[in-house]
């Protein structure tokens, strides 16, 4: 990751410690993201962890709506994924997306079997906060983002309860 430079310091989000998109020093046009996590925090860690898992099963199954793995650094606690280019949905615009958004949420569940439910899975299918949403206005696209959340489930298995070595093989 040494070819990339900072190019912004995002709004800082509701956990990790800062995320930031970098750029590849000569071609411009590639862009990623480094996401930081405060080592000295258990939750902190159990976040850092389970977005690993969450995004390695996704990278692994080609899953196109949401960013892809890249590297990790688990001595600095970084994640290292793809730039989904485009903005957070407005207080206002999100009800335009909201159809859009719950169809990438089943389609989480039917085609990746990934899934988070409200309240530990007893309720139904949690729909994002709005900075965890991706619009992208140029082409319509609609991105998925930030799976620290241990909540987060892989074949009806909490993501941190599945062994380590399942991630491995990947
Ligand atoms: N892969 C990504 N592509 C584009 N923007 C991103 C990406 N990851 C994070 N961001 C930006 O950084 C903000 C914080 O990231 P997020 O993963 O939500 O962190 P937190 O766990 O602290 O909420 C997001 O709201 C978004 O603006
Ligand atoms: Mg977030």
């Amino acid at each position: 990751m040494q070819d990339y430079i900072l190019l912004k310091k995002f709004g800082a989000g509701l956990h990790s410690k800062k995320v930031l998109l970098l750029q590849h020093r000569e071609n411009k046009q590639d862009k990623i993201v480094a996401k930081y996590c405060d080592l000295t925090r258990k939750k902190s860690i159990d976040r850092f962890n389970s977005e690993i898992r969450i995004l390695k099963h996704l990278t692994f199954l080609n899953c196109p709506f949401v960013p892809k793995l890249l590297d990790v650094d688990k001595k600095r606690g970084i994640i290292y994924m793809t730039y989904c280019c485009g903005e957070a949905p407005g207080f206002f615009e999100i009800k335009a997306y909201k159809d859009i958004v719950k169809k990438r949420m089943q389609e989480l569940n039917k085609n990746y079997q990934v899934v988070r439910y409200k309240n530990n899975g007893t309720r139904k299918i949690f729909f994002p906060v709005n900075n965890n949403i991706i619009i992208n206005h140029k082409n319509g696209q609609v991105y998925l983002i930030d799976f620290g959340q241990p909540d987060w489930r892989i074949n009806g298995t909490r993501v941190l309860n599945i062994p380590s070595s399942y991630f491995d093989s990947f």
